[in-house]
């Protein structure tokens, strides 16, 4: 693997061998020293989960971690992405981690800097392929056998980057059933994989799975604005929405939640809550891609 950069450009048996690999690395406990491998990590949008997690799966594995702290590089003297970019690869770094608001931007990047590995941290609206590989680890550990599940993702998923690499993932990996829950207002027109509705009871019913996404107060444009009260009260996961799931449903979010808009505390923090779970398998999931890159 050379790059990192969508869901879409793995096989079945590469996501298994990641997921495999990553279990290993959570429950085996000492790893492998790539001291001669070098991570950047350019962050261009917010971050605390991914930024973090990629920093400290690097370190676990030995390699050299460099966090740019845009605020005072030269991008601010004028200097592009690309200059940046390939600064950092005549300096011999052997991975980038690229979080960018531009779609498709990290994979714009990759014929600048040929030995270096491009990984994709989020951009835009596209694709955010690690999340979607935590995700699955998370949800396998649990739940091993995909075929049998129902799984449901609630929220914006127009604007989700994490909603388009979780279903190019199921499109790959084949749940069960994969049901799309949105306002007919953040519907996109084209879904990569799965059935979408408006009707979150039926969306619910006897899932195995619900994954509930963040409202993305900053990408939403003026006509696609929703009032938060009128979202929660049709969309929102509460306990009298979460009991249309099967009884021992897991509740995923991919972070940071808006606690009282998509999701009451009380399922955030309660028993079948595998959210800090997903946080916790996304060190040893990165790790697990990182290392795949070579080096
Ligand atoms: N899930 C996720 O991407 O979280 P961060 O924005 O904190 O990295």
């Amino acid at each position: 693997m050379q790059h990192f950069l969508q869901i879409s450009d793995l096989s079945s048996d590469d996501i298994e061998t990641l997921t495999e690999r990553a279990l290993h690395f959570k429950y085996q406990g000492h790893y492998p020293h790539y001291t001669s491998s070098s991570v950047v990590n350019l962050f261009y949008e917010n971050s605390t989960r991914t930024r973090i997690s990629f920093e400290l799966a690097a370190k676990h594995l030995s390699m050299e971690v460099i966090n740019v702290d845009l605020q005072h590089s030269s991008e601010n003297k004028g200097e592009t992405i690309q200059d940046t970019l390939q600064t950092l690869g005549a300096m011999g770094i052997t991975h980038a981690v690229i979080r960018h608001s531009q779609d498709h931007l990290p994979a714009q990047l990759t014929t600048l800097c040929p030995h270096m590995h491009v990984v994709n941290a989020g951009d835009g609206t596209h694709a955010h392929p690690s999340q979607a590989m935590l995700d699955f680890m998370t949800i396998v550990e649990q739940k091993p056998d995909m075929h049998l599940l129902k799984i449901a993702i609630i929220g914006d998923i127009l604007h989700s980057r994490v909603a388009n690499s979780l279903q190019c993932l199921f499109k790959i990996m084949q749940p069960k059933e994969l049901i799309l829950v949105a306002p007919p207002i953040w519907q996109p027109e084209v879904i990569h994989y799965g059935q979408i509705t408006d009707n979150l009871q039926a969306g619910l019913a006897d899932a195995d799975v619900v994954i509930c996404l963040r409202v993305q107060r900053e990408r939403l444009k003026k006509e696609e604005f929703m009032d938060l009260e009128t979202y929660r009260h049709h969309f929102a996961l509460t306990p009298e929405t979460f009991a249309w799931c099967k009884p021992d449903a897991m509740i995923m979010h991919p972070g940071p939640v808006n606690r009282e808009v998509e999701i009451d505390s009380i399922l955030v923090d309660g028993a079948h809550s595998a959210i800090l779970q997903q946080v916790k398998n996304g060190v040893f999931m990165r790790m697990a891609i990182l290392e795949a890159l070579g080096r």
